[in-house]
């Protein structure tokens, strides 16, 4: 696409002229905005850029060796990983409600960025993945609607907290040139087409108390959830589609054995603007197979129920 490449060539002469001999930091989710914002950076700047994944714990399966593996070997950029999952699990421990959760994992956050951060060197910039949606939403752009919606998570805090000047090379994309831009970048199609994952990650899907026990139930489950529907051929068809651990038990039968296990909700939605969605007709056969696999393959499972809610009155996460 020839409007993209010209627009990746500007973008990127601003950024070095922008930047000058300093440095850039940019925080990697795993998420589709944050990798094309670090492809494009290390286009621009290279060696000159910094990314910092926060490993909370509350990861999808192999999220984080993804992670590693295309910003170190693909691209080859200063990454540098925290691990900061027992700190996250301590600050959740006992904590129910899920505006709760979300408001530790935020404070978390931005005291592990901010304490990485501020042991790089030279570090002037952050280079944030907001998009066009979120600079509307967040009432930012003067030519906007004159009524603020929301604050988007995506739009401020972390910068005015670190004292760093912003970088936001996709403020005038939207998700689908974003995706584009990210395919001439480089980067492999399963990055670029992956499913939209909350900041909060696992820890809204881990209804009730979140416990490290519990997230490997779920991520094992949310795995071959995953697994399945690529395999059908019908992830790109879906919007957003996940495991959701229950916090009840229920009776079932092994064997001679009675259980009394967890059950696993699967949640696969379509969606244009994710407001409002309907659940995925995904086909029986499809549902069989995810269903007898996690229950199979996922020790302390016994149970999958599939969400037939649509958005509104439910909404896409089960917190
Ligand atoms: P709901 O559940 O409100 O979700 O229908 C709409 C979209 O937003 C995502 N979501 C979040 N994203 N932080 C995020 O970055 C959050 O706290 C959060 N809560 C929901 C959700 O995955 C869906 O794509």
């Amino acid at each position: 696409n020839w409007q993209l490449s010209d627009f990746a060539d500007a973008t990127v002469r601003q950024i070095r002229d922008a930047v000058g001999d300093r440095r850039v930091i940019c925080g990697l989710s795993g998420g589709v905005d944050s990798s094309v914002v670090a492809a494009l950076l290390y286009k621009a700047i290279g060696p000159q850029l910094t990314c910092i994944l926060i490993d909370n714990g509350l990861l999808r399966q192999n999220e984080q060796a993804l992670v590693i593996d295309e910003f170190t070997n693909h691209f080859k950029a200063d990454l540098h990983v925290v691990d900061a999952e027992d700190r996250f699990l301590a600050s959740l421990a006992g904590v129910v409600e899920p505006q709760e959760k979300r408001r530790r994992i935020g404070h978390d956050f931005i005291e592990c960025f901010k304490k990485e951060a501020e042991s790089i060197e030279n570090a002037h910039f952050l280079a944030q993945g907001t998009l066009y949606p979120d600079v509307i939403e967040s009432g930012a752009d003067p030519d906007g609607p004159a009524a603020t919606i929301k604050l988007h998570h995506n739009v401020g805090g972390l910068p005015e907290e670190l004292g760093f000047e912003l970088i936001e090379p996709l403020r005038d994309l939207f998700k689908d040139e974003v995706r584009r831009l990210g395919l001439e970048l480089g980067l492999p199609e399963k990055l670029v087409w992956r499913h939209p994952f909350p900041g909060p990650g696992l820890a809204v899907r881990c209804l009730g108390e979140v416990t490290r026990d519990k997230l490997v139930v779920l991520r094992a489950a949310d795995a071959i959830v995953i697994e399945e529907i690529e395999a059908a051929g019908l992830y790109r068809e879906t919007s957003q589609t996940f495991a959701v651990l229950l916090p009840v038990q229920s009776v079932g039968v092994m064997g001679d054995a009675r259980t009394y296990d967890n059950a696993i909700a699967v949640r696969s939605v379509n969606t244009d603007d994710f407001m409002t969605a309907d659940w995925s007709r995904l086909p029986y056969e499809l549902l069989a197979r995810i269903s007898t696999r996690i229950i199979n393959e996922v020790k302390g499972v016994n149970r999958v129920c599939y969400d037939i809610s649509s958005k509104p009155p439910a909404t896409i996460e089960w917190e």
